[in-house]
């Protein structure tokens, strides 16, 4: 496994991705354990983006338990019915909230995170059995550009989750 990630030196989130998205899917290879795999995918976002706060949160026992992350402390559980976890949780579907104000009933863990966007990580028998939370402190800072990347992220999460339940 590679030490340091390589990033080119752009603005440009999409070509971030592009060379990103590989280099996770390395750091992936050959480890087996999901949540050593999860803290290391985190931290690679983080490092490409700069994002405020960047963590899973993980199913269990009928709520959404903090994972590996990186950031700011964070809530530990969040209810399905509750925040934009919560709805991504249950709509099954990207949530890109442009300003978090607006949001109803969205959970400030942080009152320096102005958006977010929270993708869900299916099983293979099409269950989300967990959320990718990212958090910005700048307003309408997630883009197609994100959802689309930050998904190719989610589908290797996905491959190591069906790897591990063969
Ligand atoms: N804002 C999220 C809660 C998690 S923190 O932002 C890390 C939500 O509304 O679900």
């Amino acid at each position: 496994m590679a030490e340091t990630l390589s990033l080119p030196t752009t603005t440009d989130r999409r070509l971030i991705y592009e060379s990103l998205i590989p280099q996770i899917a390395v750091l992936v290879e050959g480890e087996t354990d999901l949540i050593a795999n999860l803290a290391n995918i985190v931290a690679a976002i983080r490092e490409g983006f700069g994002f405020f706060w960047v963590g899973f949160y993980l199913k269990k026992d009928n709520q959404l338990v903090l994972g590996p992350f990186q950031g700011p402390i964070a809530c530990t559980r969040i209810n399905f019915t509750m925040g934009v976890c919560g709805a991504c949780y249950s709509r099954q579907e990207i949530i890109v909230v442009p300003d978090v104000e607006l949001f109803p009933g969205h959970i400030a863990c942080s009152s320096a995170s102005k958006s977010e966007i929270v993708l869900p990580v299916f099983t293979p028998r099409g269950e989300v059995t967990m959320v990718l939370d990212v958090d910005s402190d700048q307003l309408n800072d997630f883009s197609e550009t994100d959802a689309g990347g930050l998904r190719e992220v989610i589908k290797i999460v996905e491959r190591l989750i069906a790897n591990a339940a063969v």
